[in-house]
């Protein structure tokens, strides 16, 4: 084996996602040569901007194809496994239970296998603070130490992955992995979502349309999406004994908000805004996250916050930037489901 190109190699699933095609550019800015496996569930478009890097390659295989992604990893050899793709959210997964399991459970797990056979040395999976569902004490905060309560599909699934990652594989010296509970995402990338909170809101009120808000009390946890490649960086840089078998949620603990502090702030900045409410006395994931231990033991540090980032989707829209943004292509299940 070639020591120097496989010490540069990253394979990353789900890279022309809203979270992988940030992720993709920083591993080229890093120097890294960069293998992306995706079937472009929402087009390729995200890729454009580095489809003739010399060392970028799309391989388009579908993560299910077992035996695809094991010849892939042996003939690649890559040092890290970044591992994003999925069907992501509790909607898309309510929607197709099926796939979602093939996808996020069983894909997943070959995948972990085949990087184990293959001579990976890191590996790194994007799971989500939706694995604590519910707050038992209604105020309180959860952590990483915080019993899982999963209340969807989406979340079992990460949860039961999770589990195989850092407790039932055999721990060997030679292998790390990690996994990062996401906080909820929002911000702008190549693939842009509008199916997220922070950018619908956004996008609503922008377009001069009515907001309906359901359940204006609930605490969500928040980070901009390139921040989660910044904390995925510094995983892979990371000293092996900080971070393999070990799980850290990705965020920042001021960075919690009600929907109403998010319809606040975008008010703010669309003082104009039209917003009704629509009672809601339960929310099973109503939660507030505390992120000290990425911080404390990574020097991890969020560069953005919620309404910087609203700022940046505003601009967006108002400029003719973001084109269309009702598209189908930006919305992880049919827009008239
Ligand atoms: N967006 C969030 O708020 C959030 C929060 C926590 C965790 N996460 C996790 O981060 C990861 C990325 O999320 P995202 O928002 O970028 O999602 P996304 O839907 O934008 O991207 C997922 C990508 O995976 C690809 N994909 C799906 N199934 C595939 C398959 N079978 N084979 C190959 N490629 C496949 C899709 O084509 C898409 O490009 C997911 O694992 C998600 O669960 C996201």
């Amino acid at each position: 084996m070639d020591r120097s190109k496989h010490d540069k190699k990253v394979f990353i699933t789900g890279g022309a996602g809203y979270i992988g095609s940030i992720m993709v550019r920083r591993l080229l800015q890093e120097g890294y040569q960069v293998i992306c496996a995706d079937i472009l569930n929402f087009g390729g478009g995200s890729l454009l901007g580095i489809w003739d890097h010399p060392r970028f390659e799309l391989k388009k295989v579908d993560i299910m194809d077992h035996a695809a992604i094991n010849a892939l990893l042996r003939e690649e050899s890559p040092f890290a496994v970044v591992h994003l793709a999925a069907i992501v959210g509790d909607p898309a997964c309510r929607m197709e239970p099926e796939l979602a399991t093939n996808t996020n459970r069983d894909a997943s797990n070959n995948l972990l296998e085949a990087a184990m056979n293959c001579g990976v040395e890191r590996f790194i999976f994007a799971s989500t603070c939706s694995n604590y569902g519910k707050m038992k004490e209604a105020g309180g905060f959860v952590n990483e130490d915080s019993e899982l309560r999963p209340v969807s599909l989406y979340a079992e699934l990460k949860v039961e992955f999770e589990d195989r990652l850092l407790n039932q594989i055999e721990k060997r010296d030679d292998f790390c992995p990690t996994a990062l509970r996401f906080a909820t995402v929002y911000g702008i990338s190549p693939r842009m979502r509008f199916d997220l909170t922070v950018n619908e809101f956004t996008k609503e009120l922008a377009l001069g349309r009515e907001l309906l808000v359901f359940g204006n009390q609930f605490w969500r946890p928040y980070c901009h999406v390139s921040d989660f490649s910044n904390a995925m960086m510094t995983v892979l840089h990371a000293p092996k004994e900080k971070v393999a078998y070990n799980v850290f949620n990705v965020g920042d603990t001021n960075e919690n908000y009600t929907k109403q502090m998010i319809v606040d702030a975008i008010l703010e900045q669309i003082p104009e805004g039209r917003v009704s409410y629509v009672q809601k006395d339960e929310d099973p994931r109503d939660y507030r996250v505390n992120f000290d231990k990425i911080r404390d033991t990574l020097g991890f540090k969020i560069s953005k916050t919620v309404p910087e980032g609203i700022a940046d989707i505003l601009r967006g829209i108002r400029s003719g930037v973001i084109e269309n943004a009702d598209h189908q292509r930006h919305y992880n299940i049919p827009i008239n489901s």
